[in-house]
């Protein structure tokens, strides 16, 4: 694993998919029981989508050497389906992690969204992250979020009004991706994160990891990066690479 500095962005090249869900998962599980040991619990936000499938698997196989007792799971954001949906992002996390981690089904907080209108499951997500950080502020301990080809986070999409909310925790949003449908964390959430660690691996992302990295504004994903306190790119050898060099040459560890 290659590790550096790209202006605030603390980047960590690994050869594949594998390497990085290992070298992730063994930095979760000492974060983890750094703030558990600091704070007597911790709060992890995970996202949805493929990349985070490995990483799961990874933090299911360090078992109990994460104190999954004090660990509370939130959700970057959901697809309006239900948790038995194959799209359902908590669906992902329930078959690749919760099922096999002794983590107290009290201390996961899905997002809501069987037999509510999907405004009021936002809004009564946002009074579960409220109640989780007793009115204070709301900082959870570690972000674990992906990034999507067209630059976007969470479900945070290039151009989205979304984008624009200082106040909300929790927005209902309509997008062009499927299902349309969906709830997200918000801005002001994602960037006061005390940890944000992007995992993004495949030939596919290397244009929208630079762009992220290199001009913050210019994506969604882009904006945490530049805006979050602690920022960590996981990254396999594709998804650093120069989006516009040949295979292979040059890339984030170039720059
Ligand atoms: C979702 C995710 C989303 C995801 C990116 C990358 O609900 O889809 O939370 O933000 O992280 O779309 O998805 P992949 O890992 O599948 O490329």
């Amino acid at each position: 694993m290659k590790v550096q500095r790209n202006g605030a962005a603390d980047v960590r090249i690994c050869a594949d998919p594998d390497e990085l869900a290992a070298r992730a998962a063994d930095a979760a599980a000492a974060a983890i029981n750094e703030v558990v040991a600091a704070e007597g619990r911790c709060s992890v936000v995970l996202s949805g989508g493929s990349t985070p499938r490995g990483f799961h698997r990874m933090l299911m196989l360090r078992g109990d050497a994460i104190p999954w007792e004090q660990v509370h799971l939130f959700w970057s954001d959901e697809r309006y389906v239900p948790a038995d949906d194959p799209r359902s992002n908590y669906g992902m996390a329930k078959e690749t992690l919760l099922d096999h981690v002794p983590c107290p089904p009290s201390n996961m907080h899905p997002m809501p969204t069987a037999s509510l209108e999907p405004p009021e499951a936002a809004r009564r997500y946002e009074r579960s992250i409220r109640e989780y950080f007793a009115g204070g502020p709301v900082r959870f301990d570690l972000a674990v979020l992906g990034i999507g080809a067209d630059g976007h986070t969470a479900s945070l999409f290039p151009g989205s009004r979304a984008l624009l909310e200082r106040t909300r925790l929790v927005l209902a949003v309509t997008t062009d991706a499927e299902p349309p449908t969906r709830l997200t964390l918000t801005l002001p959430v994602l960037t006061s994160c005390a940890r944000v660690w992007f995992l993004a691996t495949g030939a596919e992302k290397a244009a929208a990891v630079r762009t992220a990295i290199e001009s913050g504004d210019a994506s969604p994903a882009g904006v945490v990066s530049a805006a979050a306190d602690d920022v960590v790119w996981w990254l396999d050898r594709d998804a650093a690479a120069d989006p516009g060099a040949r295979r292979n040459s040059g890339g984030l560890n170039e720059m």
